[in-house]
């Protein structure tokens, strides 16, 4: 804070920066778009649960089956804490929640992990830094306090506050994944802490506590009877070539169930078992519901019903064809049936009924590939308070639904998308042309989508061709119902450049574009006849009216940022360095201005005035910089550092000068600005409870029709569309302290 302070007194002498009320809103997708590898309901308060995801923070369940996002507010300084790789509750509190944030444990991210505590249910924390990593997005997903990298086991006794390593526990885990590269390299650590409720009166500490230690061909579970004094491996186990998942407790039972599988999940696992371990006799059983080559994947997600002692579920991690699987049993694992079975080959008989009412994209996505149940299966619960409401996380959502008790009778459920609220999408790339839908999205993993309704979940992602990951997205400024976007599947059969004359409604494979060629970035011609496309691995290239791209040797093979002009068929731009390029010719040629983007090394984004040719913007990692002749000259706009997505949108007096839209580095902070003045004066758009995590991973982009809208897509939080509410409050330093 005493930073803050001093630097808003160091700002006086640089421009007006005022502070709007923006008004921020979801696009709604209507749920998912990413993993979710945790689930946990509040044992002591009905209908309470959370949900956490791998890099798009934490959710909150509503009475509807909706779903509230409780970290919003993180900014750039914060992004790591979208990354939440362990949620507990406190068992006599509902409203006190735990969670340890992180992002990833290599090298790439510098920062610490932190334990962020709430007391009230979410809606406000206290963040306790850790003294290591945590890795949200990292393979295999630990559960609260057993630390990943060999950090071991750690305690708190003042709720989060401060943590001491508990030294006296057995084992930090040695499995890793693959050695041979470092995302994989590090230690899953420990899989799971379970406490045995029934070990102690209610209110006392725990006694009993189950630790799961990614540890294969020796012992991987162990116990304490003594709330933690003394360690001891739990006798009898099996020891064998498989990591220990889940552990949950069954209390009435007085069994200990655990699913295990011989990778770290969450993307693999091709054998595994199921164990129960009766806590008083102190003896393991193999419950294991399916064998011999019927066994082609471990287990991840285990859910017991504290209503029906003995009825329990489990996930199968991971079966990719034909579906994912998930077995039930209302007998302590005696006897299993499962979510689907053969019926006369190829057939299946579904035990269900799918609806994808809250998200009908889903249905595209999930029976273009015919995965339907899922995968990436960790996380899968029983409402304690009610029998027939169930959840599981998958990769792309969460399943679940209100009927669980009729696959007991009838064996036929009706699996629902229940996601809604959860928008985890990372965003790559967004365009707002002046007709057609408002809003368009190149979108990592589901592909991307035209937005007709900024608030109802669109139908089907763009398909035919179906990209898995759309890095990219344009339009053409004098045909705008034309557009561009690519793929970025290099080993794809098809053709990773489509392209649309009907607003995206319908696609055609590019054929000048040859497969094995993916990627980066791209723009289309103000007619539309032209595309270029600065490959990822390829250098750039250039195709005009669907004949065979070729290179452009006049620009960089990497690191090159690249724009249309939206008024002049011929004319497209480039930068690369601190050197800008304009092509005249149809994108076959470049050359250089001898005006340079200053001390910049890296150029990061081009947008242009829609109306004008040769009105250009330019953001690199030293500032922002705007040529109104074509790069003959720059100007450099005062008091910007490093700056990354840029866009202009509508101006705020009919027939005015553009919007124009910085995510970037203002005064010294972070932060999402608008100007309607060519860059003298800048309004902070981004406020304390939209931080939108990561600046440089986000993209931005102004709305073509109506002045003050803007659309920010992020790294894992889907994208939020914001308009000016009107009250314009003139600030200099006051908004820093
Ligand atoms: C993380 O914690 C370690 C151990 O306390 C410390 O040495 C390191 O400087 C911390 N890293 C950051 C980025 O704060
Ligand atoms: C575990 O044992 C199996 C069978 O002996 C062996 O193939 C595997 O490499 C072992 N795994 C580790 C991590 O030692
Ligand atoms: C389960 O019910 C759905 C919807 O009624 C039906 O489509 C499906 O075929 C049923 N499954 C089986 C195996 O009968």
């Amino acid at each position: 804070m005493l930073g803050r302070s001093l630097l808003g007194l160091l700002l006086t002498a640089l421009p007006l920066l005022t502070s709007a009320a923006t008004s921020w809103k979801q696009v709604k997708l209507g749920g998912g778009g990413g993993f979710v590898p945790g689930i946990v309901f509040s044992t002591k308060t009905k209908g309470v649960a959370y949900a956490r995801t791998d890099i798009g923070g934490l959710y909150k369940l509503n009475s509807d089956d909706s779903w509230t996002p409780l970290l919003d507010w993180a900014g750039n300084d914060k992004w790591h804490n979208w990354g939440v790789d362990a949620l507990a509750l406190d068992p006599t509190n509902s409203n006190k929640v735990y969670i340890a944030v992180g992002m990833y444990t290599n090298s790439w991210d510098p920062n610490n992990g932190s334990i962020l505590a709430s007391s009230d249910g979410g809606s406000t924390w206290t963040e306790y830094p850790l003294s290591f990593k945590v890795g949200g997005n990292m393979p295999g997903r630990t559960l609260f306090f057993g630390a990943r990298s060999g950090n071991g086991l750690w305690k708190s006794t003042n709720s989060g506050a401060t943590w001491t390593k508990v030294t006296n526990f057995p084992s930090t885990g040695t499995y890793v994944q693959d050695a041979s590269n470092e995302y994989t390299a590090d230690k899953v650590g420990l899989a799971f802490v379970t406490f045995d409720a029934s070990s102690s009166s209610s209110g006392s500490a725990t006694k009993r506590i189950f630790v799961g230690v990614a540890n294969v061909n020796t012992t991987s579970i162990y116990y304490t009877e003594d709330g933690g004094s003394t360690w001891a491996a739990v006798p009898g186990q099996p020891t064998t070539n498989n990591l220990p998942h889940k552990g949950v407790i069954s209390p009435s039972e007085g069994l200990l169930y655990v699913t295990f599988n011989n990778n770290a999940g969450p993307y693999d696992g091709t054998i595994g078992s199921i164990q129960k371990y009766n806590i008083a006799a102190k003896t393991w059983t193999d419950i294991t519901p399916v064998s011999g080559s019927d066994l082609y994947f471990g287990f991840g997600g285990l859910a017991v019903d504290l209503q029906k002692p003995g009825t329990i579920m489990v996930a199968a991690l991971n079966s990719w064809w034909p579906d994912g699987q998930i077995f039930r049993s209302t007998n302590s694992g005696a006897s299993w049936s499962p979510l689907w079975s053969w019926a006369s080959y190829p057939t299946m008989n579904r035990y269900y009924k799918y609806d994808v009412s809250l998200a009908p994209w889903i249905g595209v996505t999930a029976t273009d590939d015919t995965k339907q149940i899922g995968w990436m299966m960790e996380a899968l619960v029983i409402d304690p308070f009610d029998s027939n409401h169930w959840l599981y996380g998958t990769g792309l959502t969460i399943y679940g639904g209100h009927d669980l008790l009729q696959w007991d009778t009838t064996h036929n459920i009706t699996l629902k998308s229940l996601a809604d609220g959860i928008e985890e999408t990372a965003v790559l790339g967004l365009i707002s042309p002046p007709t057609g839908p408002q809003l368009l999205s190149a979108v990592g993993d589901v592909g991307g989508f035209s937005h007709s309704s900024l608030t109802t979940a669109p139908s089907t992602p763009f398909n035919t061709p179906l990209y898995g990951t759309t890095p990219d997205i344009d339009w053409a400024g004098q045909a705008p119902t034309n557009l561009v976007r690519i793929g970025s599947d290099a080993s794809s059969t098809s053709r990773q450049v489509a392209l649309s004359t009907n607003s995206g409604a319908t696609w055609n494979e590019d054929y000048g574009a040859a497969t094995g060629i993916a990627g980066g970035k791209v723009a289309i011609s103000a007619a539309g006849d032209v595309v270029l496309w600065a490959t990822s691995s390829n250098g750039v290239m250039v195709s005009r009216y669907t004949n065979a791209f070729t290179a452009v040797s006049s620009l960089p093979s990497s690191g090159v940022a690249i724009a249309s002009d939206k008024v002049t068929d011929s004319t497209f731009y480039a930068a690369s360095g601190n050197k800008f390029y304009v092509s005249t010719d149809f994108g076959v040629t470049f050359a250089a201005k001898s005006a340079t983007l200053g001390s910049s090394s890296t150029a990061n984004d081009i947008t242009v005035n829609v109306k004008v040719t040769g009105d250009v913007w330019v953001s690199t990692d030293a500032g922002l910089y705007h040529t109104t002749n074509s790069g003959t000259s720059f100007t450099t706009i005062t008091g910007f550092g490093a700056t990354w997505s840029i866009s202009t949108g509508a101006p705020k007096t009919t027939g005015g000068y553009p919007s124009v839209f910085v995510i970037g580095t203002y005064n010294s902070v972070v932060g999402v600005y608008r100007s309607d003045d060519q860059g003298s004066t800048w309004t902070r758009l981004d406020d304390a409870a939209h931080g939108f995590g990561s600046g440089s991973a986000n993209v931005i982009c102004g709305d073509q029709r109506t002045w003050g809208r803007v659309y920010v897509g992020t790294n894992g939080r889907g994208i939020f569309y914001g308009d000016e509410s009107g009250s314009s409050t003139s600030t200099v330093s006051h908004i820093f302290t």
